[in-house]
């Protein structure tokens, strides 16, 4: 790994006051994925204790909320996001009391809490779906999920052709109670995740409780999962799943995706949300065309949408650019903050996306992958395509860009580690829906979510005292917590770094760009004199005059080299 020269600055980090009701609008927020974080009693499955026991690193490393996958009952047909019961948690994870330890462990040290609501779908193992089950066509308990007849004489064909997002066909048929083959269930996603049917006033009453629930246990906060899909017109006869491509999507008037009326519902959400003091918060996931994003965002609505376009782009000046134009644009549209991403559960790690050659260029690379961001994991990851240290170089580069960015930045646990994608996965150790749905051709989203390296050593590095649910690269080891603390050059240094910093420079909103008289090089200018230099190309490039604070790599003589940013005080 290569060096990075600190500084000290002077003074205390500024932590967000706790009743600041715009806490939220330029915070670091950390994602968590429970199941892989940290295991404390050695099942290989992490839980609240493991996270509770890790408060002090969140604490050091300087965020400011937590954001938490589902860590809800579930059958684990989709990591998580098929829940069983909304207000409770996982008994692998932990206890409702376990839950409010870690709420009051976080608050103790200034972290807010942020939980993931799965609104579009549940699992086919919640109540509802079983008393939809048992009691048959036509009752008010299948109601509350999307039941439709076959097509065909004897209704053995599914009502359409439509594909799920995890492949395969997007109905499943139920078998009735008295045994015979029976009525068909959606589910955009995996068939172990019925879609709900947001017209339905009990659905709509239940989430509010679940938001409440959460919100009077003293979570400051929201993610929430597909918030585009809610509402849907399946008014008969059904369009085939060429017709509904064919349908614009940007329209509010789509079947499924992105109708205006799903907004009805935010509006009442944000009653609830502002019941509380301070105001709880929302972010949409929104895998919305652009110029939709601002009502998902707006003060009406959930407050703040997820801008995924950074982690779709190349490591490249102009793209980059675009991006941060546009997202600024259209947070002021809204009149929320931006968000930005570079890493999540869903997709490659940035580290090693960065390490790859252009997408266009990847064996296999087709339009779908973009959303992943890389081919190569879909053809199983070879290593011979992928150059790490670019790929580690790049993404200390890009980090940095976006931590000095007005708005939020979501980061995803591990990155802070430089990890990268796990590719070489055994198929009979993976667990997620998408590789199980698409036999040959994609290997899923378990290479992201591999549990974290603590130590050097031990049966899962640190992770917990058994093995790992998932199973650990021996690269893990100099990765791990344990190697890289007050290590000056190494990654989780410079995190805890610029987090720091970001709190004591972060001021307005805004930026100014500056000219660099080079396409390759972007550098930009925040009120108060934090200036950011990112230096996409190879050539090095000269910094303007003021105090380097930090960067990504060693200064040579002064200049800033090629895949590198640093943050100036003028
Ligand atoms: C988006 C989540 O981030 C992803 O992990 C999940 O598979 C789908 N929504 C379905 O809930
Ligand atoms: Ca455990």
């Amino acid at each position: 790994m290569t060096s990075t020269p600190q500084t000290d600055v002077v003074g205390s980090p500024q932590h967000i006051s706790a009743e600041d009701p715009t806490w939220w609008r330029q915070a670091a927020v950390y994602q968590i994925y429970p199941r892989s974080f940290a295991d404390a009693n050695g099942d290989g499955i992490g839980d609240l204790q493991g996270i509770i026991s890790r408060v002090p690193y969140l604490a050091e490393l300087g965020i400011d909320a937590v954001w938490l996958s589902p860590f809800y009952p579930s059958a684990l047909a989709d990591g998580g996001y098929d829940v069983a019961d909304y207000r409770d948690v996982d008994p692998r994870i932990g206890t409702l009391e376990e839950f409010d330890q870690m709420v009051a462990a976080l608050h103790a040290e200034g972290i807010k809490v942020v939980v993931d609501i799965v609104p579009n779908h549940s699992s086919d193992e919640h109540v509802w779906f079983r008393q939809a089950l048992a009691a048959g066509p036509g009752t008010p308990e299948r109601e509350r999920y999307i039941f439709r007849d076959g097509a065909g004489p004897d209704g053995s064909e599914p009502p359409t052709d439509w594909t799920s997002i995890f492949g395969g066909p997007a109905w499943t048929r139920v078998t009735e109670p008295d045994g015979t083959p029976g009525q068909w269930y959606l589910h955009l996603f995996a068939p172990e995740q019925p879609d709900f049917n947001w017209a339905n006033p009990e659905v709509r009453a239940d989430f509010l409780e679940t938001l409440r629930f959460w919100s009077d246990r003293g979570v400051d906060g929201f993610r929430i999962d597909v918030a585009h899909a809610l509402t849907k017109d399946l008014t008969d006869p059904l369009p085939s799943e060429a017709e509904l491509d064919a349908i614009p999507r940007g329209e509010g008037q789509h079947p499924i995706w992105d109708r205006d009326e799903v907004h009805e519902i935010y509006a009442e959400w944000r009653k609830v949300f502002d019941s509380y003091d301070p105001p709880r918060t929302a972010v949409a996931e929104a895998w919305v065309e652009r110029h939709r994003r601002p009502r998902y965002a707006s003060a009406e609505g959930l407050g703040q949408a997820f801008e995924f376009d950074l982690l779709t782009q190349e490591f490249d000046a102009a793209a980059f650019k675009e991006v941060v134009v546009d997202s600024l644009t259209l947070a002021a549209e809204s009149g929320s903050s931006s968000t930005w991403v570079l890493s999540n559960h869903d997709v490659v790690r940035h580290a090693t996306r960065y390490g790859l050659p252009p997408l266009a260029d990847q064996v296999g690379s087709t339009e779908q992958d973009q959303k992943q961001g890389a081919a190569w994991v879909l053809a199983g990851g070879p290593e011979d395509q992928l150059d790490r240290e670019q790929g580690e170089r790049r993404a200390r580069a890009a980090t940095l860009f976006e931590l000095a960015l007005p708005g939020s930045a979501y980061l995803y646990q591990g990155e802070e580690l430089g990890l990268h994608e796990v590719g070489d996965i055994a198929d009979d150790a993976r667990q997620d829906p998408t590789f199980f749905r698409n036999p040959g051709v994609d290997k899923g989203r378990d290479g992201c979510r591999v549990p974290l390296p603590w130590a050097r050593t031990g049966s899962s590095f640190g992770f917990g005292p058994g093995p790992a649910h998932l199973p650990q690269p021996q690269w893990f080891a100099e990765y791990s917590v344990e190697a890289q603390d007050g290590q000056q050059d190494s990654t989780l240094e410079l995190y805890r770094s610029a987090l720091r910093l970001r709190r004591q420079l972060q001021t307005a909103e805004t930026l100014e760009w500056v000219d660099t008289g080079r396409d390759d090089v972007l550098a930009f200018r925040r009120p108060g004199g934090w200036v950011t230099v990112t230096n996409f190309g190879t050539a090095e490039a000269p910094l303007p005059a003021g105090e380097v604070l930090l960067t990504s790599a060693p200064l040579r003589d002064g200049q800033l080299p090629g895949e590198a940013t640093a943050w100036i005080r003028q």
